[in-house]
């Protein structure tokens, strides 16, 4: 097959709202942090796969411990019957959790996980009222879409889940309440207060969900005290915490959740991406007394707990703390964020870079002083990027995502960093032309 003929026949068949296009690669085998196309050329994957692939492409643990299972048991359901693998699975996520007494649900992807955790805090609290963050992004399902903070065009054509209710995230680059770091006095945390006397009732909160980095909304780190100083005031009001990880954990900000960087604990965690280790899994961890309001079958797949799916994913958890990948992902993000701050003395076009890690965003700018954000130079970096065998993307417009493997080889992460920086370089000296906008779609 021809790779033209394959993308095709793609838009005869799968519609706009499976998908979004950044560069058009025909992948067909992978390994680590490198990707092959269908006609032999070699990509550097910086994205890791939506960063799925946090112990890399084909790990061979992952597809040892699947081809194993797929060999004995490929299913056996686990709402009626006991299969042993996702029960490890559970008492290993329990494990690595910082929750006390947690309890799982297993489910298929991030979304159906978020979609649960809004049934389980409205059915504990019993309370309807969601508080979510402007920018978040937590999935395509009903529920998931509804407490959404970014994207609202879909809900206004197919409806939504009501009593949701959104603050801003805190953001020390792009301030929504227009203040420095410095002198701020964390006006974020302060404006919860006056939403709480002004427009929500408080008290009649079930939940605010929060990515403890944000992910789709530009890689947004928000600091140091933040959550502490939040989680007293959710407290107060007897408002649970769940804090989705899907994007942040296991391991990509160098701590199995990102949470733990700042200092409080959730009562729920989602969990799914790397889980898998590129299979379709996911975890809702909760405290125990929250995870049993709910009546039996209350959350409950056909296809979750998986035997096949389990065992890939405990083969990733073994992957991370056999080779200490934690610690591997905090080394390798110290020192890719301090290349990415070398290029930031080079071009103008980087007016940030930002992240824990290996979860980095870099945010590209017109102009320094206004922060205006460089929508068409992101789209052909990226485009410049996959002709220099670099697979790129970015989120909110203008902020390349950069979340490679965390198993990445240094000279490769070295290689994509050199590439990046050519692709930058091309971009600033009108090397790249306005053609190739129209390929690039993303978003
Ligand atoms: C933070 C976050 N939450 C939830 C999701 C949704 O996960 P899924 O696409 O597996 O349903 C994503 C996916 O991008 C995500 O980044």
């Amino acid at each position: 097959m021809k790779k033209e003929n394959v993308i095709e026949r793609y838009s005869k068949v799968f519609p706009k709202a499976a998908r979004v296009t950044y560069a058009p690669i025909v992948g067909v085998r992978a390994k680590n942090a490198k990707v092959w196309d269908i006609e032999g050329r070699e990509y550097i994957d910086f994205l890791a796969d939506a960063a799925v692939q946090n112990v890399g492409h084909n790990n061979d643990r992952v597809v040892k411990s699947v081809l194993d299972q797929a060999q004995r048991l490929l299913h056996f359901t686990f709402i009626y019957g006991f299969p042993v693998e996702p029960l490890l699975l559970a008492e290993k996520l329990v494990e690595i959790s910082p929750i006390e007494s947690a309890k799982v649900i297993l489910g298929l992807s991030g979304s159906d996980a978020n979609d649960g955790a809004i049934k389980f805090v409205r059915a504990y609290t019993k309370k309807r009222t969601i508080l979510s963050y402007l920018g978040s992004y937590y999935g395509a399902t009903y529920g998931a879409m509804s407490v959404t903070g970014l994207d609202f065009e879909v809900r206004s054509i197919v409806g939504e889940l009501s009593d949701v209710h959104y603050i801003p995230y805190p953001n020390c680059y792009r301030c929504p309440f227009g203040k420095e770091p410095k002198s701020c006095r964390l006006a974020c945390i302060d404006y919860i207060k006056i939403k709480f006397e002004e427009e929500v009732y408080a008290d009649g909160i079930a939940a605010l969900f929060a990515e403890p980095i944000q992910g789709d909304a530009g890689m947004i780190v928000p600091p140091e005290n933040y959550f502490k100083k939040l989680k007293r005031i959710l407290d107060e009001h007897g408002i649970l915490l769940v804090v989705d990880e899907i994007q942040s954990g296991l391991g990509r900000t160098g701590r199995w959740f990102a949470i733990e960087h700042f200092g409080v604990t959730p009562d729920i965690i989602t969990l799914a991406k790397p889980l898998g280790g590129g299979l379709p899994v996911s975890a809702i961890i909760g405290r125990e007394d929250i995870m049993e309001s709910l009546p039996p079958l209350g959350h409950a797949f056909t296809m979750s707990g998986n035997p096949v799916t389990s065992k890939a994913a405990l083969a990733v958890i073994e992957e991370i703390e056999e080779r200490n990948l934690l610690k591997r992902a905090e080394k390798l993000g110290t020192y890719t964020i301090k290349r990415l701050e070398e290029m930031k003395e080079e071009h103008e076009l980087i007016g940030d870079v930002r992240g824990k890690g290996l979860m980095i965003g870099i945010d590209l700018v017109k102009d320094r002083e206004t922060k205006e954000r460089a929508y068409a130079e992101t789209k052909k970096v990226v485009w410049r990027a996959y002709e220099l065998g670099l697979i790129l993307a970015f989120l909110h417009g203008n902020v390349l995502r950069i979340e490679p493997p965390l198993t990445i080889e240094k000279d490769v992460l070295d290689e994509g960093l050199d590439k990046l920086e050519q692709a930058i370089s091309d971009v600033e000296d009108g090397k790249v032309d306005d053609k190739v906008l129209i390929n690039v779609q993303g978003w």
